[in-house]
């Protein structure tokens, strides 16, 4: 059976101090975990996260990429700078950089070409808005948002992961129930089977106010195969409950 993944996502959260005291937390209680975890940091902290982690059971992810390799773009960071700091994967096309910096599906889909090209495992984030829930758009709008990734990924796709994040359940405290989650999570399998014939080993994670109290049955659903965790993964305790509800 493949492994499940949660992935810790800090967003724009943390300090040195801070940072080691969660990272010694984390190392101190997870032991060797039935599933992979990683943890998605602010890029300037990976150096330090990077030594801390060194040889631990916990991988190292940045919260973005450049769809660039090298050259005159001003703050952006290329996937070959990440892998010198260790980094395994990379959140693409998060819904707060779709909506604050204007990310579009073809800029998700060439980050996400760029950073299979430098050997990092895009995070591929999709989801739809409350408006888009309520006006039943839902699967439209992830299909699209998928549908953009896979044509110009073709038959690399089956190296991604993909994260379903309904932007209304994030931060929000308002988790999509296990079933809302499954439910759109088998419509993203059967677009991944029809672009590939290894569809199954894409890991399709969830995220949204997953918790300590609300992970385990989500993580029980057949196609939820981990979790992209927010505020949960800034707490060691809580994110710990999370790795072990991912058996
Ligand atoms: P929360 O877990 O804080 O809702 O955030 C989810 C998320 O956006 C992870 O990428």
């Amino acid at each position: 059976m493949k492994k499940k993944l949660i992935a810790g996502n800090w967003k724009m959260n943390g300090s040195l101090d801070a940072n080691e005291a969660l990272l010694k937390g984390l190392l101190s209680g997870v032991g060797q975990p039935a599933c992979q975890v990683a943890v998605c940091v602010p890029s300037v902290y990976l150096g330090q996260c990077q030594a801390l982690l060194a040889g631990s059971v916990i991988d190292l992810g940045a919260q973005d990429v450049s769809s660039h390799e090298v050259g005159a773009y001003t703050g952006e960071i290329s996937p070959s700078m990440l892998k010198e700091f260790g980094v395994r994967y990379a959140i693409v096309g998060h819904s707060e950089r779709r909506q604050y910096h204007g990310e579009t599906d073809g800029m998700v889909a060439t980050k996400v070409q760029r950073a299979l090209g430098s050997g990092i495992t895009p995070i591929v984030c999709v989801g739809e808005s409350l408006a888009e829930r309520e006006a039943g758009k839902t699967e439209e709008v992830v299909k699209r948002q998928l549908a953009a990734v896979i044509h110009v990924n073709g038959h690399c796709i089956s190296e991604i992961v993909v994260a379903y994040e309904p932007v209304w359940a994030i931060g929000t405290g308002l988790s999509a129930t296990a079933e809302q989650a499954q439910q759109v999570h088998a419509v993203l399998r059967a677009q991944l089977k029809a672009a590939t014939s290894n569809a199954d080993r894409i890991k399709l994670l969830y995220g949204g106010s997953m918790n300590a109290g609300n992970a385990a049955s989500l993580l029980a659903m057949q196609d939820i195969d981990g979790g992209l965790v927010g505020g949960a993964a800034l707490k060691a305790q809580d994110f710990l409950t999370i790795i072990a509800a991912a058996v």
